[in-house]
């Protein structure tokens, strides 16, 4: 009875194990070139792979008022959400304030989050237009750009943001 308990278990192995040849999960299928395209949109702080087009902080502001005011309310000072302006000069003191003004480092990274994440209940529907007006708004609120001055794939990697120099790579420290 042992005997035959065992070979039907064995049994049931050489089955399964063809079974699993014969068979794989068949789980999914690859991306398309097109699918990736549209999720393969990082940009470093070099700016490599921005879009074409542009706006400046004229542009701006309405996109800003439309999409982006109810949460980071009229003047970008936040509540409900984070606060996007302010800050500068306050990274070393007691009560730091960490903004896109005051923290970020490039401002190519600006285009990036918001291209990819905001508005936050509607993401990826701005136009790059919209992108680059609204990135050039937010740099304006911070008196880091002009609000006429363009902001495109040439102009955005060469805006100096006034934290640029306030990181330290410690990629080489253990
Ligand atoms: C529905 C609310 C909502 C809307 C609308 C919205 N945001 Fe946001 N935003 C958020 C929240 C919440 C966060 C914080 C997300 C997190 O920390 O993961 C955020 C974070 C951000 C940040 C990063 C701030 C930081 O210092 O980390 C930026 C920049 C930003 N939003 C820009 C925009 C812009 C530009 C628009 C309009 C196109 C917009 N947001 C619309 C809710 C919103």
């Amino acid at each position: 009875m042992r005997i035959f308990e065992s070979a039907t278990l064995l049994l049931l192995i050489v089955l399964n194990a063809n079974y699993a040849i014969a068979d794989e999960p068949r789980l999914g299928r690859p991306a398309t070139a097109e699918e990736i395209a549209v999720i393969d949109i990082s940009i470093p702080p070099s700016g490599k792979g921005l879009p074409a087009g542009s706006g400046n902080a004229v542009a701006g502001e309405d996109v800003y008022a439309q999409k982006c005011a109810s949460c980071h309310a009229v003047d970008g000072t936040g509540k409900p959400a984070d606060k996007l302006v302010g800050g500068i000069g306050s990274l070393d003191s007691a009560k730091p304030v960490k903004t896109v003004g005051s923290f970020w480092p490039y401002a190519t990274t600006l285009f990036d989050y918001i291209r990819r994440s905001m508005p936050l209940n509607a993401p990826m529907t701005l136009t790059d237009d919209e992108t680059y007006a609204v990135t050039a708004y937010v740099l304006f609120l911070n008196d880091i750009v002009s609000k006429e001055q363009s902001v495109n794939a040439k102009s955005l990697p060469r805006v100096r943001m006034p934290n640029r120099n306030g990181f330290v790579d410690m990629s080489g420290v253990r």
